[in-house]
């Protein structure tokens, strides 16, 4: 069984991973987007704009997640562990501006009022977020983000339902007691392809995103998508919710 370690994290080719998932957006994704707009509209419609900390754990090479907490954050942090998609997301947040890449994603989140008011989101990234290498595993349980996402992390990074189940638990236990989360899921995957090297995944239905996030979550949605974007997968599993009270053991 592939563990997390064992993974080649450090020939992740950011490049072909975008040209993979999102140089051409995916009608799936851009649903996404929208639902985690709302969904954050929603939770943080009181809420002063630039007031809050964001995390992105496992940022990768994809921003949308952090484009769709921009409003309401003074700052957001992408953690990743991988040093190609650490210097892909520095190229990002850089002085020359995210790649147009990302704009069809901004496109969407900015028919949202929040959204809306961000007249130079280029710039706005440039000046709040910033990027980390981390471990999502070190993540030491001390909460201390307001609002918080996770895409295809916890499944797409080892084969052992033990790193699965504890890959939810650190990114949880970082965020804030009433923090809204969105966190994604590949349902059903067996593995994925990026350019020669092969990643792992551990298989996650429903019931077991379900049963994973609700423990620490208020008013948990799943969206159960059924949109197959490559062979090794059943859809997209997308979890919306609030941090909860409870604090779990690391
Ligand atoms: C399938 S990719 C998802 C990337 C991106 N979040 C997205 O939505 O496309 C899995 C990501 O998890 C990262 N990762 C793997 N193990 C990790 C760990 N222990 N801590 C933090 N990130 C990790 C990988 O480097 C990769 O960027």
């Amino acid at each position: 069984m592939d563990r997390n370690a064992d993974a080649p994290w450090s020939k992740f080719d950011p490049e072909v991973y975008v040209d993979n998932n999102y140089r051409t957006p995916l009608e799936v994704d851009l649903l996404i987007v929208r639902l985690m707009r709302d969904h954050f509209g929603q939770c943080l419609a009181d809420v002063a704009p630039g007031s809050l900390r964001g995390v992105d754990v496992g940022a990768g090479a994809n921003l949308y997640p952090a484009l769709s907490m921009l409003p309401w954050c003074a700052k957001v942090l992408l953690l990743e562990y991988a040093r190609p998609n650490v210097e892909y997301l520095e190229r990002q947040t850089g002085p020359e501006g995210y790649d147009t890449a990302w704009d069809a994603f901004w496109d969407v989140l900015s028919q949202g009022p929040a959204h809306r008011a961000v007249e130079h989101p280029r710039s706005r990234v440039g000046e709040i977020v910033r990027v980390e290498r981390a471990n999502l595993f070190d993540l030491d349980g001390r909460r201390r983000w307001d609002i918080g996402t996770m895409f295809f992390v916890a499944d797409s990074m080892s084969e052992c339902p033990e790193e699965f189940q504890r890959g939810v638990r650190c990114f949880m236990n970082a965020l804030n007691e009433g923090a809204p989360f969105a966190v994604a899921f590949m349902k059903e995957s067996v593995g994925y392809d990026v350019g020669e090297h092969h990643y792992p995944a551990y298989r996650v239905n429903r019931d077991l995103a379900a049963e994973s996030l609700e423990p620490f979550s208020g008013g948990l949605t799943i969206h159960d998508l059924d949109h197959v974007v490559r062979p090794g997968h059943e859809g997209m599993l997308l979890a919306l919710g609030r941090r909860n009270a409870e604090v779990a053991a690391p």
